[in-house]
């Protein structure tokens, strides 16, 4: 039989080129925990949880057992059709962990879905038109999320969505004037924005949503000040638009609490969840109040796979390892000791910059010594450099020029240690080549 390196080897004609090649499509026979063990029988430490999916690590114990037990008794619903306990105590345990009154559930199966349901959720519930978002953000690739999604034009390209959105800068405290303070630059420019916008070019009262990745993710791993969401939430406020916080990555925990909304101490409307949901089942989920949930009718929206009933009891079981092995908590506390230690290589090399972080969300700068300014060039050749040596990172940025470092929240400080050796001797290397 002809061996799958051999198909490997020719995957270009088997599988759709559309589907991204930023990083070398490792091939892989097993994961586990922490690590992948590549079909070269080497073990490679993960620095991407599948982008930020595996945040229990790689096929817990407990989550291989749950999907076992739980395809014992039902493998498909739908939940339109017959109703089973997983999704239901689901929903009331997600409805513990999220914020305010966040506690009623469209389940899907991507992201993507979720950010779709939260756009008609919002355009029903106002009946309203039109939406805002922030340049740079991710938030998809069907054409309803992609209409909000503008982290890459190649996104769009001869695709233009044809449902109308908005614009606004995400908040860039690097932009502020020497002398003023960056927080109040950021906060002051946003009502700015927001006021052209309705000035010339759509009314408040035909904005139906204001949707935004709490950090920006695949944008490049941006943090905005608090003051910045909850300046957001004041003018939809003072609108009636509804806030939609897509929290497909910055969930579970990535950012030190379960939620970026818990983060920044702001609560969206509508929320968006998928990735670490179910320990890499596919699950989503968009999520509002009750209240906001019961106008929206049956039939309106409707899906035959999403919140599969296997999915929801891993996602059940994710809860429990969370709890159980505080991941929340670890996340804080290792992220936090990962910036320690990334202080030191960008100590070492001009060609690191900024080293931005949010729990085990973490952005490292790859720059242009000269100019200062983002290298998407030589992030690859590092990265793949730092696989050879044996790490995994993912990457993000308009151009590829951030170090995207997202690993299982489960992850020790000894894997954070080697890791980031492995990842100074790849710098180190690409230094040497330079020369
Ligand atoms: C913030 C955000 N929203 C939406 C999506 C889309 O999710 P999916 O790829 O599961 O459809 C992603 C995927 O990376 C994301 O990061």
């Amino acid at each position: 039989m002809e061996s799958w390196l051999d198909l490997y080897d020719n995957m270009g004609n088997y599988l759709a080129p559309s589907m991204a090649k930023d990083h070398p499509n490792l091939p892989v026979v097993k994961e586990e925990g922490c690590y992948y063990y590549g079909a070269d029988g080497k073990k490679y430490l993960d620095f991407t949880s599948g982008i930020a999916v595996a945040n229990t690590g790689h096929r817990h114990p407990k989550i291989v057992q749950s999907i076992k037990d739980a395809a014992d008794q039902l493998i498909h619903g739908p939940s339109g059709v017959i109703m089973y306990e997983s999704i239901l105590e689901l929903s009331k345990q997600l409805g513990e962990i999220l914020p305010g009154d966040l506690d009623c559930f469209f389940y899907g199966n991507s992201g993507t879905e979720a950010v779709e349901g939260a756009l008609k959720l919002a355009k029903f519930t106002t009946q309203r038109p039109y939406v805002i978002s922030f340049t740079g953000c991710f938030h998809g690739r069907s054409m309803g999320a992609l209409g909000v999604t503008t982290s890459k034009a190649k996104y769009r390209k001869f695709m233009q969505p044809s449902h109308l959105s908005y614009q606004i800068p995400y908040a860039n405290v690097k932009e502020a004037p020497m002398g003023q303070d960056p927080i109040q630059y950021v906060v002051d420019k946003l009502e700015h924005d927001f006021n052209q916008l309705f000035k010339h070019q759509v009314t408040p009262e035909e904005v139906a949503a204001v949707i935004v990745e709490p950090v920006l993710g695949e944008g490049g791993y941006v943090i905005p000040p608090k003051e910045w969401l909850q300046k957001i939430r004041e003018i939809c406020d003072q609108y009636g638009i509804l806030l939609i916080f897509d929290e497909v990555q910055t969930g579970f925990g990535r950012t030190g609490e379960w939620f970026a909304a818990q983060t920044f101490g702001v609560t969206p409307d509508i929320m968006a969840i998928a990735k670490g949901i179910a320990s890499g089942l596919p699950l989503s989920a968009t999520v509002a109040s009750h209240k906001l949930m019961k106008k929206w009718p049956i039939g309106s929206h409707g899906t035959t796979f999403g919140g599969n009933p296997i999915a929801c009891s891993v996602a059940l079981t994710t809860l429990e390892v969370f709890k159980e092995e505080h991941l929340v908590e670890n996340s804080k506390e290792v992220g936090a000791y990962a910036v320690e230690q990334l202080k030191k290589i960008q100590d070492k090399y001009d060609c690191i910059g900024e080293v931005r972080a949010t729990g085990l969300m973490i952005g490292i700068d790859v720059i242009d010594a000269e100019t200062g300014l983002g290298d998407g060039k030589a992030l690859k050749r590092i990265l793949d450099l730092a696989l050879e040596e044996g790490v995994l990172f993912y990457l993000c940025g308009n151009e590829g020029e951030v170090i995207r470092m997202i690993p299982p929240l489960t992850v020790t400080k000894e894997q954070i240690d080697d890791g980031l050796t492995m990842l100074d001797n790849a710098i180190q290397k690409y230094k040497e080549e330079l020369k």
